[in-house]
Formats: C-alpha cells, sequence, structure tokens
C-alpha cells in the first residue's frame, strides 16, 4: 500500500513525525485554519459590497433618515426604487463589514460610515474607494503583469483619470498629516520659507506649512490636468496667491539650484521604481540649499514584510497598475538619502499609519554629493 502525503485522519497519530522526533514543527499537531484563505477570498466581495453600497446611494439615503431606531430595509427599498430583499441582504453585508449599524429591523450609520462614507464627510473616502485599487483588470490580470513585466493598463497612459480622484480623495488626510508633521519638524518656526512641491497632487503638504507661515512661498508641481486640484485647493485654503503652479513632469521639469528650504516628495516615490525615487530624491537634494531639508512621505516597507501588510499592498498595488512602481522598504528610502548626501535622517509618524523621512542637506554638502544616477524609464 502506497503511504499517503494528505493529513492522516487522526492527527494525533502524527506525534511520531512532530518536531521532538525529526524537528518539524508542532503544528503538525493540528491543521492550520483556512481563515487567512478565505479572508482572501472574501475580499474580492467584501470590496464590491462596500462599491454597490456606495453607488446606490446607500449612505446618504440613511443620512437623511431621522435619527433614531434607523431604518427598515422595506422602507430604504421603497426610497431607493429597489428590491427589498437584494437591499437587505447588501445592507447586512455593510453591517457585516462594520460600516453599518442594524439595530434589530432598523439600519443606521455608525461613526466610521459618517466619517468616511458620506460624500459630504469629515474626511469622506467615498470618492477615493472606485479609483483606490487602480484600474480593476489589472488586478484580474495581475499573473500576466508579473510574467511581462507591465500592467496590461498603466495609468500612465491617462494619468489625469486616476491621480484627480485619488489626490482629491486623499487631500483631507494628506493635509492633517502635514499640519500634524509640524510637531516633528518644526516647520512653523521658519518666517518665509521657500518650499518646493513635487507631485504635489492637492498641494497639501504646501497648504500645511503656507498656512504657519505667513510669508512663505511654494512651488506647486504636477502633471497638466492633475495640477487644476492643486489650483483649486490652494485657492480654497487661502494660499493661492503665493504659490507658483509649475505643471510638467518631476523628473525634466526646469528645478533653481540650491534654493529651497523644504521639498516635499509626497507619495510620490512608490509610482516610480526605485531608479525613479532615486533620481527625485536626488533632484531635491539638488533643489535645497545648504541645510535645508527634504520631506519623503510613503508607506514604507520593513524587514518584516508581515508587520506592515498595508506597505506591501500599497506597493503592489503600483506594481499592478503602473509602468515602473513598487513598495518602497525603509532600507531603500535611507539608501537614496544618504547616497545623495543627506544627513541627519528620521522617520515620523504625524497620525497613524501615515509615515515621512525628514532629512537635511550639510551645511557644507560634501564634494562629489547629489547624485547623478541614469533613470531607466
Ligand atoms: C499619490 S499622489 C500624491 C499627491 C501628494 N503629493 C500627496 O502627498 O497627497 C502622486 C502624485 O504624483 C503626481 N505625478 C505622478 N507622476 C508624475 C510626474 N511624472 N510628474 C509630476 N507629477 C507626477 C500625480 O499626478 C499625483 O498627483
Amino acid at each position: 500500500m502506497s503511504v499517503s502525503s494528505r493529513d492522516a485522519p487522526y492527527p494525533e497519530l502524527k506525534k511520531t513525525h512532530t518536531m521532538a522526533h525529526v524537528g518539524r514543527p508542532f503544528t503538525d499537531y493540528k491543521p492550520p485554519a483556512a481563515a487567512p484563505v478565505w479572508a482572501v477570498i472574501e475580499g474580492l466581495g467584501r470590496y464590491h459590497v462596500l462599491l454597490a453600497a456606495l453607488e446606490l446611494g446607500v449612505f446618504e439615503a440613511l443620512d437623511e433618515a431621522p435619527d433614531g431606531t434607523g431604518v427598515t430595509a422595506v422602507e430604504l427599498a421603497g426610497r431607493l426604487e429597489l428590491p427589498p430583499l437584494h437591499l437587505e441582504s447588501l445592507l447586512d453585508s455593510v453591517v457585516a463589514l462594520d460600516l453599518l449599524d442594524r439595530v434589530v429591523d432598523g439600519f443606521r450609520l455608525n461613526d466610521a460610515a459618517r466619517r468616511y462614507l458620506l460624500v459630504d464627510g469629515a474626511a469622506s473616502m467615498a470618492g477615493l474607494i472606485p479609483v483606490a485599487p487602480g484600474p480593476h483588470e489589472n488586478w484580474t490580470r495581475l499573473a500576466d503583469t508579473v510574467r511581462s513585466g507591465r500592467p496590461a493598463t498603466p495609468i500612465d497612459d491617462d494619468p489625469a483619470a486616476f491621480y484627480v480622484p485619488l489626490v482629491e480623495g486623499t487631500f483631507t488626510t494628506m493635509w492633517r498629516c502635514a499640519g500634524r508633521a509640524d510637531f516633528k519638524m518644526r516647520y512653523s518656526a521658519m518666517a518665509a520659507p521657500r518650499i518646493l512641491d513635487l507631485g504635489a497632487g492637492g498641494a497639501p503638504w504646501s497648504i500645511a506649512m503656507l498656512q504657519a507661515c505667513a510669508g512663505g512661498r511654494a512651488t506647486v508641481n504636477d502633471l497638466d490636468g492633475v495640477i487644476d486640484v492643486a489650483r483649486r485647493e490652494t485657492a480654497e485654503h487661502g494660499v493661492a496667491d503665493r504659490c507658483e503652479f509649475r505643471p510638467g513632469d518631476f523628473h525634466t521639469v526646469p528645478l533653481e539650484d540650491g534654493a529651497y528650504d523644504i521639498v516635499v516628495l509626497g507619495h510620490v516615490c512608490r509610482t516610480e521604481g526605485p531608479d525613479g525615487a532615486r533620481h527625485l530624491v536626488e533632484r531635491a537634494y539638488a533643489a535645497l540649499r545648504p541645510e535645508g531639508r527634504v520631506v519623503v512621505a510613503d508607506y514604507f516597507i520593513g524587514p518584516n514584510h508581515k508587520t506592515n501588510p498595508h506597505a506591501v499592498l500599497m506597493g503592489m498595488t503600483m506594481m499592478a497598475s503602473t509602468a515602473c512602481g513598487f513598495g518602497v522598504t525603509n532600507t531603500e528610502a535611507t539608501g537614496w538619502l544618504s547616497d545623495a548626501g543627506f544627513e541627519a535622517l528620521r522617520l515620523i509618524e504625524p497620525i497613524g499609519f501615515q509615515f515621512a523621512y525628514v532629512a537635511s542637506k550639510p551645511r557644507s554638502p560634501r564634494s562629489g554629493s547629489g547624485g547623478s544616477s541614469k533613470r531607466a524609464k
């Protein structure tokens, strides 16, 4: 009779093959749970449940309902002109995601839904959720991307379509992050800093710094078609008159040497891949005056890739949907900064889960620093 390689029906019998006898781990006693596999399978469903609820206007409709016992699925179905059983099923799934509450038959918004899922929520992600993963078809063709080294539909082909809703959706969080960063880097102590914001999006960093420094001025860069978001946000926050908008590719847009007190690279390295990110760090170094500081904000991957899965998956999102993007490890980021000539590297976490390296250009830059890597794109 052949020996089966499948699990023994009575795992206890495997004791003779465990660590004590042959050095194999004790998990042999008991098979591992399938829960991590199910969590992955259900990930697709979870995302689409939320997308459908947003598309159908569930959260806005619940917000309009009177506070109290909540709204039944039948009432809500009447209001939204949807079949009640289907809607109830969807609502229960959103409850299972902990993004709605159900008390008896009444559905109502919880605090997370109010803050993140209402279009006018305090930190609304309603516009961000559909676009944040990048073009959805790229995920279904991920194996092809790994095979060929290029996504089917890179966002580089139409950057504005991806980045405009993205930077609108992330603005509030990044602006709060940039404002809180002052507690760690005291940019508000500078009377009239010159700021350079490369790939600024809605310019959350420039806005926070200009609001804190009455005499500050910012050069705000982004691609044509995206830079209008910065124009709008800076105007809405009352600082547009202190901004110079400089549209163009941040790898080639002309920059003054030794002119800036702060250069911001906010969540741009992850889209560029190692060569492109290194090049941006070098451009930042050249643009700074001695003792000027660079801010490199990103989701940095630690040495144990499990401890910050969000960073790993944000990197994967870039690999799945950009021509060059990859996750950024702490080792890579500090390497680019040190190689460029920066010193006094510090990692700050202005708000939860938002990290940034702050580093200084030396008072007397060492000769040969500033780098001149050739960027492969
Ligand atoms: C993830 S967003 C970050 C926006 C902003 N810095 C922030 O921290 O919220 C990346 C930004 O980089 C811009 N970007 C991407 N490639 C660029 C390029 N080659 N030149 C200039 N900007 C670029 C995008 O348009 C987008 O606004």
